[in-house]
């Protein structure tokens, strides 16, 4: 499974990056807008600082201004891929995105036949939303088991992208369902690796450890 994080901040990427278990980075508007600098120099900053794949995500909403501003940032560096929303217009860029080369993460995904559409377009990557799902009191989590059923049947090889994550318990499902990649806030990050009993057990392996003999 490839862990990605969800974030546009150079200090997160480079504090998960140190644990050498990065694999790429995504980001999107409201990623970016909390840095409060401009949205091509924020994507440069990120491109370069991981070699791995980071998502760069269009702002328009129509066919003509999607592809042109995906070529605009598939210049940026070789591992951008370009987050294109998933509505009808878009379906077309990524059709002919992909015909260009140019991988895709069809984004704003919230059910698996939306999904098999992108798919079905050239998608690179899939990005199912369950978090804001769970918000809805929807099952989010469904909806990446039915992808990776559908996928699986058909052979598709468009990577999932479970995103949206809001704690440690979306990962572990994720991975259980086969999932490619989840992608992860900087929090949750933190919080998977931590466990209170780790910590109780290193604590009392350090005061045994002063009772030995020296
Ligand atoms: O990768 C998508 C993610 O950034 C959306 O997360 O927490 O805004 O639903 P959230």
């Amino acid at each position: 499974m490839k862990l990605f994080i969800d974030t546009a901040d150079i200090k997160e990427i480079r504090r998960a990056k140190e644990l050498g278990i990065l694999d790429g980075v995504t980001t999107n508007p409201t990623l970016v807008s909390r840095i409060g600098r401009p949205y091509r120099e924020v994507l440069v900053e990120v491109a370069k600082e991981v070699d791995g794949p980071v998502s760069a995500e269009v702002i328009s909403t129509d066919y003509d201004g999607m592809v042109k501003e995906a070529r605009e940032l598939a210049k940026i560096r070789d591992n951008i891929n370009i987050k294109i929303p998933l509505i009808e217009e878009g379906l077309r860029a990524v059709r002919t995105l992909s015909s260009e080369k140019i991988k895709t993460n069809v984004t704003l995904c919230f059910n698996s036949i939306q999904a098999l559409m992108a798919a079905k377009a050239g998608a690179t990557f899939i990005s199912p939303f369950i978090g804001r799902l769970d918000d809805i009191a929807s099952e989010g989590m469904e909806v990446v088991e039915e992808i990776a059923t559908i996928y699986a049947n058909y052979g598709f090889n468009t990577e999932i992208i479970v995103a949206s994550i809001r704690n440690p318990l979306h990962i572990k499902h994720a991975a259980l369902i086969g999932a490619d990649i989840a992608t992860i806030p900087f929090d949750v990050f933190q919080k998977i690796i931590k466990h209170p009993l780790t910590d109780i057990g290193i604590a009392r392996f350090i005061e045994d450890y002063k009772k030995i003999p020296k």
